[in-house]
């Protein structure tokens, strides 16, 4: 729709409380609202008390929400990783949704999203693998929810 360049990122946070299916439904839920606002997309996931998210977004936007994100002492953030830079939104049609366990495991993407989080950790891997990695997993996401939608 624009030729503004789009900005993303996506980060692996560790949870300092428990967070119960509902209560990721209200994260995600304000998170959704708040986004739509700043025009920011994405996706959130949860995996034994690990936050993996991918933002998307206008640069300032994206890095004020992820500064905002940062400070929220229900999470730790450990590892950002800033992607090249996109022409088109990988998910234009929602501005923020929880993927559960459950969806992740029928889309297969467990083994992904797991691969992403382990590499995260390796100081030693090369970013390019690591943002290889990063925009498989959110590509797999994409075309399997802009295809059902
Ligand atoms: C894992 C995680 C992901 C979050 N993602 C978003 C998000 O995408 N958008 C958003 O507005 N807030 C998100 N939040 C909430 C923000 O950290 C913050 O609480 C929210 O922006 C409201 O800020 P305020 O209380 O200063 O108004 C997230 C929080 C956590 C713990």
């Amino acid at each position: 729709m624009s030729a503004t360049p789009v900005f993303s990122l996506i980060y692996k946070s560790k949870a300092t409380q428990n967070f119960s299916p509902d209560q990721l439904f209200e994260l995600s839920n304000k998170a959704n609202a708040r986004n739509e606002e700043l025009m920011i997309s994405g996706f959130l996931q949860f995996k034994n008390g690990d936050f993996l998210q991918y933002l998307e977004g206008e640069k300032t936007a994206v890095m004020s929400l992820m500064n905002d994100i940062t400070q929220d002492n229900r999470h730790e953030v450990q590892s950002i990783i800033y992607l090249p830079e996109l022409t088109e939104r990988f998910f234009a049609n929602w501005h923020m949704r929880y993927i559960t366990p459950n969806e992740f495991n029928y889309l297969s993407l467990t083994d992904l999203l797991h691969d992403l989080l382990m590499q995260i950790d390796k100081i030693d891997q090369s970013p390019e693998e690591i943002e290889n990695r990063a925009l498989r997993l959110i590509n797999r996401v994409a075309i399997h929810y802009n295809d059902t939608s």
